[in-house]
């Protein structure tokens, strides 16, 4: 029978487990460049008001895009309530999402996943301010 603790530090280790996330934002990997989702918003939103999000992978160092390697999905929350998703084929699609939303109450930041099919999930986040 598996140790569960081993089996979570064994998931934990692999890229493909779990949300991953710049280990220090100052100083990003290769591999951080290439699947953090870089979110673009006006930092600050009137409640109500149509505005408008770009999500981009690879923006910092480009992201392979072809069958074998590729990010097949950007998910798009504030906080932790689910706004959108786009699914994404490689070679004739390019990892980048542009939305327009509108916020009805106070959210603290955006989030962003993008899945690659190897490398597993990646969050990009963005502080975003809701005013009246
Ligand atoms: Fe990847």
């Amino acid at each position: 029978m598996a140790n569960p603790i081993t089996a979570v530090i064994q998931c934990e280790e692999k890229l493909s487990c779990g949300i991953n996330m710049p280990k220090d934002p100052d100083n990003l990997t290769d591999l951080e460049k290439k699947h953090l989702p870089i979110i673009t918003a006006p930092p600050t939103v009137k409640k109500g008001d149509c505005f408008e999000v770009a999500v981009e992978v690879g923006k910092l160092l480009q992201h392979p895009n072809e069958p074998a390697h590729y990010i097949n999905f950007i998910d798009l929350y504030a906080d932790h309530t689910y706004l959108a998703r786009m699914d994404l084929t490689s070679q004739r699609t390019c990892p980048t999402m542009k939305i327009c939303l509108i916020l009805d109450h106070i959210h603290e930041k955006l989030r962003a996943f993008a899945h690659c099919n190897i490398h597993g999930v990646w969050e990009g986040q963005v502080k975003i301010e809701v005013t009246q």
